[in-house]
């Protein structure tokens, strides 16, 4: 039996005609949200109507799974301040250039400049140079392009040490996807089918990516809301530490129970910049304060102690978690093949969404709004109503339940092929207040 009440009456927004929360909306054209097409980015018109609806004036507006900081740009535009927390450290960076500017705009177009015309010098490496590149690099591009774009990552890279060169960074990350000539569509990308590039010349998308950045730092005048980012992990008090304990509203999307993996899901950004060469450097570097949410994550040893940690909880949430996992255990046993460890996911994404909503009653100020855009999910069959659970978990962590609106019905990414199930599922906003 779910402890919750009975959704309200009232009027929460439904998702803008011209995108679908997370099919990115108007983010590809939205200043600042346009620099970097993260695939689980919020629509940023979705996020617009969000804070409307919450009416805030002033105050301080957190985001505990901040991504490419979506929420950010749309809470500076009211004149809110923002904190985000984001475990992906590379997807944290391009949330914090957009949100706290290191550079004038003039500097980036000066550095722009330079690199241009250093690329006329130098336009490209030798595709000798090019084996040191990892596979799904060198599979991404044909050998012209990417003898080009290496030749401006160096470019890049030797200005390092100037205020505008994460721009310019992020200019070119950007560029990859435009120029690649196979399919690299979100959320995986395929090496192994071709298709046309969008564009084909990297040292013009890079420069009219770095002035479209360039643009969107002019637009912003100085008195608008201040913003923090924080990288880390948001289950970890420690990463809360320097938090308002007073934030007037969290508007936050969770990663979706084995939704994807959102590591990979960068892999050839990461891959290309040279961060993360290996899969071990990406589980190292990556994922390591990123909660568990895909089967790829998990583990045994999760598991057992996720189980401990909802058996000592002793709430009915906790309970339905538990009886979930045994169902789950139960379809996994009875298949003929060799099943996913679906049941070690579950229980450290539920502790893991526990654990944060503790951190977030802590710094949010009595009757503060939670606003979560959440899927349910069916792992073999089994049906797991992620929000409800969510949210009765938020009331054992000492929440008021407010709503839990259906926003529209979604496709299903559990299993693949003959596994596919039959479960309708839906994207759902979670609705939460702090008492007063
Ligand atoms: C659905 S996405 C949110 C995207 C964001 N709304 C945006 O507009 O870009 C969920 C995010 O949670 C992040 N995440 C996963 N585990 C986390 C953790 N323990 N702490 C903070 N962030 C985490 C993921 O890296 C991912 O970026």
């Amino acid at each position: 039996m779910s402890a919750l009440p009975q959704s309200s009456a009232h009027k929460w927004p439904q998702e803008p005609g011209s995108g679908r929360g997370r099919s990115h909306g108007t983010s590809s054209t939205e200043p600042f949200d346009r620099w970097f097409r993260y695939p689980a980015g919020f629509a940023s018109d979705y996020v617009a109507m969000l804070l409307d609806s919450l009416g805030l004036a002033k105050g301080t507006l957190v985001d505990c799974f901040a991504g490419s900081g979506v929420t950010g740009t749309a809470a500076r535009k009211r004149g809110l301040d923002f904190v985000g927390i984001e475990a992906h450290p590379l997807v944290a960076e391009v949330a914090r250039l957009k949100l706290i500017p290191m550079a004038t705009p003039a500097q980036v177009r000066a550095l722009s400049d330079e690199i241009r015309a250093s690329a006329q010098v130098m336009a490209k490496v030798d595709t000798k140079a090019l084996t040191a590149e990892t596979d799904l690099v060198r599979r991404s591009f044909d050998k012209e392009t990417l003898s080009r774009l290496v030749g401006l990552r160096r470019l890049v890279q030797d200005k390092m040490a100037e205020p505008a060169a994460p721009y310019l960074k992020w200019a070119l990350l950007g560029t990859l996807r435009d120029v690649a000539d196979v399919k690299v569509g979100w959320p995986y990308q395929r090496p192994g089918v071709s298709r046309k590039p969008r564009y084909t010349d990297p040292l013009a998308r890079l420069m009219a990516r770095a002035e479209m950045i360039a643009e969107d730092l002019e637009s912003l005048d100085q008195d608008r809301g201040a913003a923090e980012m924080v990288v880390g992990d948001s289950r970890d008090s420690q990463t809360w530490a320097g938090v308002t304990d007073a934030a007037s509203a969290c508007v936050a999307s969770p990663p979706y129970l084995n939704n994807f993996d959102y590591a990979d899901a960068t892999r050839l950004e990461l891959y290309f910049w040279g961060e993360v060469r290996t899969w071990a450097d990406m589980c190292r570097e990556v994922r390591s304060d990123m909660l568990t949410a895909t089967t790829q994550q998990s583990s045994v040893g999760e598991k057992a102690s996720a189980i401990a940690a909802l058996e000592a909880m002793d709430d009915e949430a906790a309970r339905q978690v538990l009886k979930l996992v045994d169902a789950i255990g139960e379809v996994q046993k009875s298949r003929s093949r060799r099943a996913k460890e679906y049941d070690r996911v579950a229980p450290a994404y539920f502790v893991a969404m526990r654990q944060i909503l503790e951190n977030l009653h802590a710094h949010l100020a009595p009757e503060a709004s939670v606003l979560w855009l959440v899927g349910d999910s069916a792992p073999y069959g089994v049906y797991v109503d992620t929000p409800r659970l969510i949210g009765e978990l938020g009331v054992g962590a000492g929440f008021e339940f407010v709503d839990d609106v259906q926003l529209r019905v979604r496709g299903n990414r559990w299993g693949s092929n003959t596994d596919r199930h039959k479960v309708v599922l839906s994207e759902r906003l979670l609705i939460l207040r702090r008492p007063a």
